[in-house]
This record gives structure tokens, sequence and C-alpha cells, in this order.
């Protein structure tokens, strides 16, 4: 019989809906399966550097028998989207071994997962990646942990705030997250049925974006407009005094207020005899929070199952995926190296986008790629 094992398991990056369901596949398969131990490191990196662990079992947290773990948003054991730990690194290899860990399971986005993939490679740990992030922009795997239930999140808040523009005959705009990728903002603009989407891998412009919404008065009566706008899309026209976090590097300040600022500059100077309120909602961290969805918790049972099955093959270095319906093992090396991937400009999403009459960017062939930002754990 084989060694019992002891695994670790970490989530790193911004937290999302579905984390705590992969924790709890995870625990699941390796000790039901396999009757292996599972600790669970609080803080990614910085609970490595403070050889900090907690046993984590089946049934574990259960109350009145109801084990909270598939449906709780979040996750149990904390994260970070901070890099500042990274120059301890010597220590954080060191905390692997300390703790006698035969393997890790990371739970990240690209950023976590180069640096842990980074770490393991130095330190010789056997580590399996699981894709997690709103965003979705880990490439290979179709899905991420996350993307889903923020996707319904947004088509919900485009339900809520139709109604409102339509009885106040305003342009909305909403502001979604993605940072350099518009994954979300497509995904969720079809969905939500939104007359512009505007994301940072096609160019626009503010002459087209209100073309367009003075035809659809003009052409069909309609007296307001959906206007989704990824936090990520590049300004037309400069802007200063935009604020940097370490999460956001590349200046994203506000591009709902900015679009809704130049829509109405526009028209004033232009389109003088067109007057329409606008007003911005930006969603923030509401598209991170909240119960996972069934997709998510389908995938986080995939995935969680799928990682330990790895490791219990002597496999390492791998990272799921999710393709046509199934988990795929794929080298760390390649996704990451594909990562953080944007969206197709000719994709066929954005030309269903298209085919819906939605004002999606100007030119159809020209690829605009925003600038990668910098990894983060
Ligand atoms: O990467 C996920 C993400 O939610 C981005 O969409 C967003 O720009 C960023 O994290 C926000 O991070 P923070 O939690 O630091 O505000």
């Amino acid at each position: 019989m084989d060694k019992q094992k002891r695994i670790g398991l970490l989530t790193s990056g911004g937290d999302c809906p579905g984390l705590n369901a992969v924790i709890r596949a995870v625990i699941s398969q390796a000790t039901l399966s396999y009757g292996w131990e599972v600790l669970g490191i609080p803080y990614a990196t910085e609970g490595l550097l403070d050889r900090k662990a907690m046993s984590l079992t089946m049934h574990g947290l259960d109350t009145r028998g109801i084990d909270p773990l598939l449906s709780m948003g979040g996750t149990i054991l904390g994260t970070i989207n901070r890099g500042n730990t990274l120059d301890k690194s010597e220590e954080i290899i060191a905390g692997y071994h300390d703790l006698g860990l035969d393997a890790l399971v990371a739970i990240g986005g690209d950023g976590s997962l180069t640096i842990l993939n980074k770490l393991a490679q130095k330190g010789g740990w056997n580590l399996i990646g699981i894709p997690k992030t709103i965003d979705n922009d880990v490439a290979i795997t179709e899905r991420a942990i996350g993307f889903d239930t923020a996707v319904n999140t947004i088509t919900e808040a485009l339900n809520r705030l139709t109604y409102t523009a339509a009885s106040h005959d305003r342009i909305m705009i909403v502001e979604v997250m993605g940072r350099s990728a518009g994954h979300l903002a497509l995904h969720a603009g079809i969905a939500g049925g939104a007359d512009v989407i505007l994301i940072p891998e096609i160019p626009y412009s503010i002459a087209g974006l209100c073309r367009h919404i003075a035809e659809l008065n003009d052409r069909w009566g309609r007296k307001f407009a959906i206007v989704v706008v990824a936090e990520g899309i590049l300004p037309v026209t400069p802007v200063t005094g935009c604020e940097v976090s370490p999460s956001k590097p590349q200046p994203l300040c506000g591009m709902g207020q900015y679009i809704a600022d130049q829509i109405t500059h526009y028209r004033r100077l232009y389109e003088s005899n067109r007057y329409t309120e606008t007003r911005v909602s930006v969603l923030g961290h509401i598209q991170r929070g909240g119960l996972p969805l069934a997709m998510d918790r389908l995938m986080a049972a995939a995935f969680g199952k799928a990682a330990v099955d790895l490791i219990a093959q002597s496999q390492s270095g791998q990272m799921v995926t999710w393709q046509s319906g199934r988990v795929v093992p794929v080298p760390l090396e390649v996704v990451l190296s594909q990562s953080p991937c944007p969206v197709d400009p000719n994709n066929y999403l954005v030309q269903t986008a298209r085919s819906l009459g939605t004002y999606i960017g100007d030119d159809t062939t020209a690829i605009v790629t925003a600038p990668a930002l910098p990894t983060t754990v």
C-alpha cells in the first residue's frame, strides 16, 4: 500500500465564488479515497512563511449535518493578492518542507500560479494548480472557477439596470472587472442584452458608440441604452490622476465614469439636438461575492478530484483545465506561457455580439491587446 501522504492546500489571489467548493472536493478525494491528510495553508505564501496550517477533514465544518463549504462564498483559508512576500522566497520554500508536505494543491489565477510554480521549481515542491478567477484569463482552460457565477451576477445587474434605465430614458453605463481581459464584459454583456460592450482587446471610438446609441433611437425608438465597460479598456484620450494599486498597477481609473463623461462631451459638441442623462454603476467586488452557482460547483468537484488523482499518480507541475466538459491536465509551464489570455477579437462570441446589433468597437480586424499586468500573489 502507498505511503500515507500529507498534502497542503491553499487559495491565492483575489477570492471568487467556488473556492470553498474546491477545498471540499480536495478534502473529500484525498481523505476518503486515499486516506491522506490535508493541511489548509492560510493566506497562501504567508501561511508557508509562518509555518501555519490547519488540519482539514471531511464534514469538519458541518453545522447540524450541513456542510457549508459547498455553497459558501470566499475562501475559509483566506487569500492574498500582493507579492510582498516574494523577497522571502527561501523561507517560503522551506515552509513547505518544514510542514512535511508531500504535495501542494494551489487554487489561483495566472499571477499566483506563476509565482508558486517558480517556488515549486526552485524548492523541489510537488505542485498541482487549479485555475480560479472571475477574469477567466487563464489560458487553455475554457473556464476558471468563479467566472460563471460572476457572469451571472453581472447579467442579473444588467437586467435590473435595464428597467430603471428604460423608465428614465437614460444611458446606463456599467463598469465590470476583468483587469486587462474582456471575457467578463463580453459574456455578461451578451447575456444581459447590452447595447454596447467595450473590452480592452477591441478598439472603440466615442463617435462610433454615440452614433450607435443615436441609431437605436432613430431606428427603433429606443430612448435608453445599456453600455457595458470593462475596467481595463484603454482611454481614447489621456487620463491623469488614476489610482494605481498593487493589484491594479495598470492605471484602471474609473473607465465607466470616463466613458460617461466622453459621451456627454461628444453629444454636447456634435449632437446638441439629443440629450440623454447618463448614470454609472460600478459593480466592483459584488462580482466576486456570493454563492457559487451550479457550474462553478460542478467544476470545483471535478477539479478537486482530478488534482488529488494527479498527486496519486506522482504527477507535478500540472494544472487541471476544463475542455469540452472534461478535466484535462496541462503542464503549468504551457498554461502560464500563454496567460493572461485575452479575448480573441475575431472569436465567435464577438461575432455573436455583432450579429445581435451590439456596438463592440469600430475595427473588426485590428487586434489591440492591453498590456499584461505584472503578476501578484
Ligand atoms: O483578478 C480579479 C480581480 O477581481 C480583477 O478583476 C480586479 O481588477 C481585481 O481583482 C481587484 O482586486 P482587489 O481585490 O485588489 O481590489
